[in-house]
């Protein structure tokens, strides 16, 4: 199809993360493409989501650096926040990436059309203004929405999840996070940075919970180490707020309390399905809310695919990436390598930061793989020593072979300062199957803290220079 047909090759409602890929990866192999998009293109992972909330954890570094700038003899006088420059700032990077994702799209020729796309079936579109847009292929890709829990309607200033924490002007004093997971660890290590004291509730036996139970207890202990009591194992009950509105108490636990200023629901998201499909539509629907898909993202109906948070795969922009190259490469017919989940880079921006790919030591031994685990504390790397963050490590789990050495690197994970950006050879360790024989040919630049990921695998061929 030409893109001045009134149908096009690739018809997208949603212009977040997964959406978007879609397009911009379709336009750029020449097909023409439209996407449907009620609010602004960026979706929650820019607008409401992943670039906020890490630009907010930025400031929270600078208070951070700021408070500890007399370990270095330099005097500053106490640092004091002033959360709606940090707010107007957010807003500035937020916009600027809008901006330059819109020029990118308008100038690979992608149509954006705004409203509420609902798909009625044989590739059509119903836009909320009464149109009907035409595909040949379809890619639904409308994302997520948070969740609550029952006894907990959201008001946005008392109630809050990510959405209305990420628009707050002021910063409350103290806060109940109910869910310890990446966006409720997330929140409690800003807040708590930056002066909030900080209260995280959470109903499973630990915090960030299919993350490897060394690197969670290394956040674990950061976090009391700065003040944040974490209460994990308990269930929430309810709330009853202040009579005067300026804050409430959340019941939880065995009879146990705590009164807050704010309290923020992070207990997941669910996929945003309400509406989306109409009558003529043959796609499959999970009672969860879900679109079915099989691995090249296609639904069940032929033409149609689903990536991103509305699938039931895990909620990162980047695998909405990923999903949204297989789909249009699908549409292509192209060869096509399916997303392999258990392998996917995971990043949680609190502090200390996290990063893993692959297997934990846990999984890996409950699936009945023998392992050879070796592990390397930030304290003993240069370079953390002179940044001061010596709080983490690196862990390396590989397969054991039956002579007893390391085989395949099965999970690599991280804990430390700036691990998320140290992944990306970890990453490619676990991607590659390769061996620690191999690994350790490369050679790390020193000091950094990415050495330490060499040291680990060094110590994996019974060799370490530093680590045993
Ligand atoms: P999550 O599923 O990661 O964590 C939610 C936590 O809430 C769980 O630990 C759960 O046990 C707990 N929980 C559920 N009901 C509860 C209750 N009634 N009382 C106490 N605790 C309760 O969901 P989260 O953190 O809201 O994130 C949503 C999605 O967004 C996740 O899939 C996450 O992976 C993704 N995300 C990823 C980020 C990253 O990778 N940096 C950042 C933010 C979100």
């Amino acid at each position: 199809m030409s893109p001045t047909s009134d149908i096009y090759d690739v018809l997208v409602i949603g212009g977040g993360p997964g959406g978007y890929a879609a397009a911009l990866y379709g336009a750029s192999a020449g097909l023409s493409v439209a996407v449907v998009e009620k609010e602004k293109v960026g979706g929650t992972c820019l607008h409401r989501g992943c670039v906020p909330a890490k630009e907010f954890l930025e400031t929270a570094a600078v208070f951070r650096t700021m408070s500890g700038a007399s370990e270095f003899g330099i005097s500053a006088s106490e640092p004091k926040i002033d959360f709606s420059v940090s707010q107007a700032r957010k807003q500035k990077v937020v916009d600027q990436l809008w901006k330059g994702l819109s020029g990118l799209m308008k100038s690979r020729k992608i149509e954006t059309i705004e409203g509420v796309g609902k798909y009625v079936g044989n590739g059509r579109v119903e836009v909320s203004d009464g149109r009907i847009l035409e595909g040949q292929n379809v890619i639904l890709a409308s994302g997520s929405v948070p969740r609550s829990i029952p006894g907990f309607d959201i008001d946005g200033k008392i109630v809050m999840t990510s959405d209305e924490v990420l628009s707050l002007e002021f910063l409350p004093s103290s806060v109940a996070v109910i869910g310890g997971g990446a966006i409720g660890c997330e929140f409690a290590s800003m807040m708590a940075d930056l002066g909030a004291k900080v209260t995280v509730l959470e109903a499973l036996p630990q915090i960030l919970t299919g993350v490897d139970k060394d690197i969670a207890d290394v956040v674990l202990r950061s976090f009391r180490k700065r003040g944040i009591n974490v209460h994990s194992g308990v269930a929430v009950s309810g709330h009853t707020p202040n009579p005067d509105s300026s804050g409430t108490t959340v019941h939880f636990g065995d009879q146990q309390s705590i009164s807050v200023e704010a309290v923020i629901v992070s207990v997941g998201r669910r996929p945003n399905s309400e509406g989306l499909l109409g009558e003529g539509s043959a796609v499959e629907i999970d009672r969860r809310g879900y679109i079915t898909t099989d691995p090249y993202m296609r639904t069940t109906e032929q033409g149609v695919y689903a990536v991103g948070d509305l699938v039931a795969t895990a909620q990162l922009a980047h695998v909405g990436f990923a999903e949204a190259i297989v789909a249009i490469k699908h549409i292509l017919g192209e060869p096509i390598a399916p997303v392999e989940y258990s392998k996917v880079p995971w990043c949680i921006y609190c502090h200390p930061e996290v990063a893993f790919a692959g297997l934990t030591e846990e999984a890996a031994r409950a699936a009945g793989l023998d392992v050879v685990v070796k592990k390397d504390p930030f304290g003993g790397n240069s370079r953390a020593r002179i940044i001061g963050e010596t709080d983490g490590l690196v862990k390396v789990v590989a397969e054991k072979l039956p002579n007893g050495s390391a085989g395949r690197i099965l999970g690599v994970h991280l804990v430390g300062p700036w691990v998320t950006e140290q992944l990306g050879q970890g990453y490619l360790a676990v991607n590659w199957e390769a061996t620690p024989d191999e690994i350790s040919q490369f050679i790390q630049p020193h000091p950094t803290l990415s050495e330490a990921f060499g040291e680990t695998v060094l110590a994996l061929t019974g060799r370490g220079l530093h680590v045993g």
